[in-house]
């Protein structure tokens, strides 16, 4: 279905009730539709999407918000702001949390979408509408969105620029454009690139065209993958350096990465820490695994080690196949294989499934397992694809109790998680669940955890372990890397916000399906 086929029907049914009832029961679907549809698809119902919108609005079925529409609303507000649809996006401004990383965006997008004086604001604004996008990215936000809203200042302003015969205006925008783009991001991606070459002689015409781009562009983003069935481990410099390790546990590991980045300038660092999209980039340079191993290491191990914690009693003496889902370098099976040696726990590992659709990191994770647990080395079984390419038949299904890490992967807005979800019912059996994730402010992001959990919950008999709900102010979480972490009146003080402490999400479950 499309996008506008969802919408038209929301706007369907007799009461506002039942609207929300369909907004909760199929947003995944929504969201997903309308990031895998064309940009000329979406562009040619600008018209009819603005006015159900409207009749939406005009009904009340996006007041009084709940988590789903809220998160429904986000992504309207995507569509607005990606097509200029300034009325839409000001009667959904109101809507959003002051704090949020789309009320950033939609700021930066008024800033240019209306301006009084076109020779001198697209310009004098320049750093703000740059810093709000930058800031946006930050807080959590993933940069294409922040891209793509640059893409629509720059059509915008050059645009204007063209049309008032101001060569001069246009070259001091394209080389304020120049002097930054290395330093951020969102400007380092190479669509980017393909905007700043745009002909000036056609403008209109030829940026028409490279806009269909936009939606290879965000396709690139939902799902990449080498549909590789024959993945060897790494071979290199740093697989040597593994070896060389005496003692191969996780931090020994780690340590190779914070050495690789020490030599690097902080200006590269920086850059490096950017491109990882928050951890969201599906890495692409090597670069990268070493940024990514020392931004998220750490944390991606307190919250693993303390979640397989809470199931030892589930899987001491059984036989075990480990599933580790968008494993990026296979961190979180690292953990689980260094904390039952550690523990010593009896636990027989049939078989580890790692999946992953970056070759790079999916390589280097294979490599990471092979030095830390090398007794499992014969019954990896990597798949490099995106979690909507998995197949059934490439999930092993013969052990006692299924284990699925799903580490900081289920709140990755990229692939389906209604598809995820019918995929692993077919796994019938003993299936434990550890899910861990950050505590996000992207509504449609955050919801994804809760409702991965519910669908199990609804269908099948199912034993909740934990939930645990850590941020910056409340619940603080005594493992949050914090520097005021031992100032017990600050980690009790719910007012107080340790703006440097990490947050988690995190659900444990076992369900048994049948
Ligand atoms: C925050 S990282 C988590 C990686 C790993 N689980 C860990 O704990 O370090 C998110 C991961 O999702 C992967 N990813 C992005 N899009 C994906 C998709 N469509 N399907 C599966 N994984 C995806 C990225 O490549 C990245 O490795």
């Amino acid at each position: 279905m499309t996008f506008l086929e969802y919408l038209e029907n929301i706007n369907s049914f007799g009461t506002v009730e039942e609207s929300k009832v369909y907004i909760s029961k199929n947003f995944f679907d929504i969201q997903y539709s309308y990031y895998s549809s064309s940009f000329e698809n979406l562009e040619s119902q600008t018209l009819q999407i603005n006015e159900i919108f409207l009749d939406i609005l005009e009904k009340g079925t996006l007041s009084e918000p709940c988590i789903l529409t809220n998160a429904f609303i986000e992504l309207l507000a995507d569509y607005f702001e990606l097509f200029k649809c300034v009325g839409s996006l000001r009667q959904i401004e109101n809507k959003i949390d002051e704090n949020s990383n789309l009320k950033k965006r939609i700021k930066a997008s008024q800033l240019f979408l209306r301006v009084n004086d076109a020779t001198t604001e697209y310009l004098s604004r320049f750093d703000e509408i740059i810093g709000l996008l930058k800031e946006a990215q930050e807080d959590g936000d993933i940069s294409y969105k922040s891209t793509i809203t640059f893409i629509n200042y720059y059509y915008t302003s050059v645009s204007s620029f063209i049309r008032l015969n101001r060569n001069d205006l246009l070259a001091e925008f394209v080389s304020k454009i120049n002097n930054i783009k290395s330093k951020y991001a969102f400007l380092t991606e190479s669509i980017i690139e393909q905007l700043l070459q745009i002909p000036y002689a056609n403008f209109r015409f030829d940026f028409t065209v490279f806009y269909n781009n936009i939606s290879i562009f965000i396709k690139s983003k939902l799902e990449k993958g080498v549909y590789s069935d024959d993945l060897s481990p790494e071979i290199s410099d740093y697989t040597d350096k593994l070896n060389e390790i005496e003692e191969k546990n996780f931090v020994n590991i780690r340590n190779l990465s914070v050495t690789y980045l020490m030599n690097l300038s902080s200006t590269k660092k920086n850059l490096l820490k950017d491109r990882l999209d928050n951890g969201l980039k599906i890495i692409d340079d090597v670069d990268l695994l070493y940024a990514y191993f020392f931004s998220f290491g750490k944390m991606h191990y307190s919250k693993v080690y303390e979640g397989i914690n809470k199931l030892k009693q589930e899987i001491e003496g059984r036989n075990v196949a480990l599933f580790d889902w968008g494993c990026g370098q296979a961190l979180a099976s690292m953990v689980f294989f260094e904390f039952i040696q550690k523990n010593k726990l009896k636990v027989n590992v049939d078989n580890l499934t790692l999946i992953e659709p970056s070759e790079l990191a999916l390589k280097r994770g294979i490599a990471h397992i092979n030095c830390i647990y090398p007794q499992i080395k014969n019954s990896i079984k990597p798949i490099c694809k995106g979690l909507d390419s998995v197949d059934n038949k490439d999930l092993i299904n013969n052990s006692q109790i299924k284990l699925h890490l799903f580490s900081n992967i289920i709140d990755v807005p990229f692939f389906d998680l209604n598809r995820l979800c019918h995929k692993i019912k077919e796994l019938k059996g003993e299936n434990l669940f550890l899910c861990v994730s950050p505590v996000l402010s992207e509504t449609g992001r955050k919801i994804r955890l809760r409702k991965f959990s519910d669908f199990f919950a609804e269908n099948f008999e199912t034993k909740n372990i934990s939930e645990t709900i850590n941020t910056k102010k409340e619940n603080k979480w005594k493992s949050n890397n914090c520097p005021c972490v031992n100032s017990k009146s600050n980690h009790t003080n719910d007012s107080h916000i340790c703006y440097n402490a990490w947050t988690r999400h995190e659900i444990i479950f076992k369900t048994i399906i049948t």
